[in-house]
């Protein structure tokens, strides 16, 4: 997955700094080359000797080679390479790179960097703590930056054993599957409807009956079929979440109610390979639309609510063979049988329970926790981010594929 890889290795001013060799070792030893980039207090940790014994390459640290006076280019290393990894990244570097505070090679090379960048920070646990370390990792996830941290690899929700550096071998194995990644287009010629979002059902002009789904679980399940290779049909219900870059792949149709969604789905249904129904849509709507707003009489009010289309259930009887639908279920009790139910009912291959009884799953969180429920098997998998769920879904898709 490495080899042939170029990988640009940035060293700061942390006790962590002698881990960067094994970094470098464990990455030549699978084929990468490194360029080291380092900081000048990154040399006080370790010695520019050490390393360019190591990668077979002089280090850079200085805007000018101290020998010959020549320019290191730093706009020409952001070109080279394929991945950049800042390892150790100190709270003094972090903070320069969220703001752009471009006073040593390190930060102007990261300023200039086309491939993705990953960091690895290192700290004591109250710098690592503190809300300006914290607001600036925000930044630099915010920019595309990837974090590497012990544990469960995202930020904030409990601080235990954080601020220390990852183990090089983890650090170079999330490299590795970056890459293993990039290269897996397992998807490449599939057409992938998915729903995402809520819907909403209009009282009056100014009311509706809408639920907390924030579209994230729906949107990280976009991203991973079209970085898959597929062609992704992404309908929506209203969202201010955004997908974390541009895909030329994914085609988007934005709609409000649960009626307009299920016209979008039965439209561009038949012709996809794959459909993933994650939107939470509102199972009744107003039978009435006011047509002026509601004012208010000092009397009870009473909505009158006719049920919607099952969206779900008309996909599961319009599907032909070879084609794979995908459910979602939503339960706060007796979720497996909800979810057994669900599965039959709606004619999905397998259906994804999370239930709001575990916390940091269900609506609205950057994390979901989730069972795969299929005819005959069950998979239960840990709390892990969005991202990383939508990763084990596709990955079922595959096998019912
Ligand atoms: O958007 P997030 O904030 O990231 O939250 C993600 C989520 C919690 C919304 C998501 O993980 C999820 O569980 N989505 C399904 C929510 C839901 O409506 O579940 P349900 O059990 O009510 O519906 C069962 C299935 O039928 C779902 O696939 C649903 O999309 C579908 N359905 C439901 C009703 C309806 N009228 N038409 C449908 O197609």
């Amino acid at each position: 997955m490495l080899k042939g890889k170029k990988i640009v290795l940035g060293i700061t001013g942390s006790i962590a700094a002698y881990k960067s060799c094994l970094i470098i070792r464990e990455l030549i030893k699978k084929g990468a080359e490194v360029q080291v980039v380092i900081t000048p207090a990154g040399k006080e940790f370790i010695t520019p000797i050490t390393l360019s014994a190591l990668t077979h390459k002089p280090v850079i640290s200085e805007f000018f080679s101290q020998r010959d006076g020549t320019w290191n280019s730093h706009v020409d290393i952001g070109l080279w390479a394929d991945a950049m990894v800042i390892a150790p990244a100190t709270a003094s570097t972090i903070g320069k790179m969220a703001n752009g505070i471009a006073d040593n090679m390190l930060i102007t090379t990261y300023l200039s960097m086309k491939a993705p960048v990953f960091i690895a920070p290192a700290m004591d646990l109250d710098m690592f703590a503190h809300p300006s370390t914290q607001k600036n990792l925000r930044t630099l996830q915010d920019y595309g930056n990837q974090i590497i941290e012990p544990g469960t690899g995202f930020l904030a929700s409990t601080l235990e054993g954080k601020g220390r550096m990852e183990e090089p071998v983890n650090i170079v194995a999330k490299l590795e599957e970056y890459f293993s990644k990039q290269e897996k287009k397992d998807l490449l010629g599939k057409k992938i409807l998915i729903t995402a979002g809520p819907t909403y059902e209009k009282i009056d002009p100014v009311r509706f009956i809408g639920n907390y789904s924030s579209g994230k679980m729906g949107l990280a399940l976009a991203e991973e079929c079209a970085s898959r290779g597929a062609d992704v049909e992404l309908v929506c219900g209203p969202i201010s979440a955004k997908l974390t870059k541009e895909y030329p792949n994914i085609h988007r149709t934005d709609v409000e109610s649960a009626q307009q969604m299920y016209e979008a789905c039965k439209a561009i249904y038949p012709s996809m390979d794959a459909g993933i129904l994650c939107a939470a849509v509102a199972d009744f709507t107003p039978e009435v639309v006011a047509e002026q707003k509601i004012k208010r009489t000092g009397e009870d009010m009473v909505i009158r609510l006719k049920p919607n289309p099952d969206i779900a259930k008309s996909l599961g009887e319009m599907k032909e063979k070879g084609q794979i639908l995908v459910g979602f279920a939503l339960e706060t009790n007796d979720e497996e049988n909800n979810a057994q139910g669900k599965l039959k009912k709606k004619n999905f291959d397998f259906i994804v329970l999370n239930s709001l009884r575990d916390e940091g799953a269900g609506f609205r969180t950057d994390t979901n926790k989730i069972s795969i429920i299929s005819a005959n098997d069950k998979k239960d998998f840990p709390l892990k981010t969005k991202k990383e769920v939508a990763e084990d879904i596709v990955n079922e898709l595959t096998i019912h594929n």
